[in-house]
């Protein structure tokens, strides 16, 4: 019998911990802080953002399970053990979630429904251009299971799409993805879509370098993390009119501060990470399918969502 804990910051904490239980009968679940285990006791760990004395004593473990698909929350965690594997949810539900919201996101510039929401304060009656979607070039910045999933639903939606990705792919799309050559990615874009995930190298990506070297009037709509965008550089970019827009699910330091200025910014939509919401059932499954798969023997490494730590995705 194996001995897991549990902590999400979420509200659902304990309906999952009902789910694994009932989907792992054999081992026993315990929401953290622990009662009646014994951290040295424990051989795997659940969790999504976990303080910081989450993994005090637990010594032993196999495997950590992240309940998200990002991973920064565990490798910028000060306790988490030197060398246990870390496995993300790959998609779990989220894919299609986040596809929506940019989509959304997408719609609201291409069809120019900012543009239509300040002519309504003014009463004035005037169509903007009609662009085709399909003259219409949307950069999904970050190609990995999300990516792939938002820039397919765009592709379908009839979009211009391209990805760029930080190692070559092998597999072949519909569309151009771009590798180390971010110049000739930003190059014509309309909306830049930021999805990746929060690395050494991805940290301040988003900066008044990257944002000049796209055309005058994109949009830009971040589902990665907030981390990834230089918020000073971004305002500066929306203030002198650069960028059009900013849709941001995500920034520096969650919850924003009352007072930053991106919350008064008439340019900015703002919504509290909830692009990709966690789909409980789905990820509750992927997560007692790894514990099973490691607990018949089959090496954590190998697992889908197994996660490089080099890397750090
Ligand atoms: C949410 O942001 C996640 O990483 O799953």
């Amino acid at each position: 019998m194996a001995k897991i804990s549990f902590y999400s910051v979420d509200d659902h904490s304990n309906q999952a911990v009902e789910l694994f239980k009932k989907q792992l009968p054999e081992h026993s679940i315990h929401p953290w802080p622990l009662i009646n285990c014994k951290p040295e006791e424990l051989d795997y760990a659940i969790c999504w953002q976990p303080p910081e004395n989450f993994f005090d004593g637990a010594t032993n473990l196999k495997s950590v399970l992240s309940m998200a698909a990002g991973v920064d929350h565990l490798l910028q965690h000060p306790g988490l053990p030197a060398k246990v594997p870390l496995i993300r949810l790959c998609d779990a539900g989220m894919g299609q979630k986040i596809a929506e919201y940019v989509h959304f996101g997408v719609l609201r510039a291409h069809r120019n429904f900012d543009l239509y929401r300040t002519q309504q304060d003014r009463r004035e009656w005037r169509a903007q251009p009609d662009i085709d979607a399909g003259n219409y070039h949307v950069g999904v910045m970050g190609f990995g299971v999300i990516g792939q999933v938002v820039a397919n639903h765009l592709y379908s939606a009839g979009y211009h799409v391209s990805a760029w990705k930080r190692s070559p792919v092998t597999e072949s799309y519909p569309f151009e993805i771009f590798t180390r050559d971010r110049k000739a990615f930003l190059d014509n874009l309309d909306v830049l879509v930021c999805v990746l995930p929060l690395t050494d190298e991805t940290r301040n990506m988003i900066d008044a370098d990257l944002l000049s070297a796209l055309p005058a009037g994109a949009h830009f709509i971040n589902v990665g993390r907030g981390s990834q965008v230089v918020e000073s550089d971004l305002l500066h970019a929306l203030d002198k009119n650069h960028l059009r827009s900013a849709l941001l699910d995500v920034c520096v330091e969650e919850p924003l501060p009352a007072d930053h200025k991106l919350w008064m910014h008439p340019n900015v939509i703002l919504t509290p990470h909830v692009a990709g919401p966690t789909q409980l059932q789905l990820s509750v499954d992927q997560i007692v399918q790894s514990i099973q798969a490691i607990e018949s023997g089959k090496a954590p490494e190998l697992l889908a969502g197994a996660v490089n730590n080099t890397a750090g995705y």
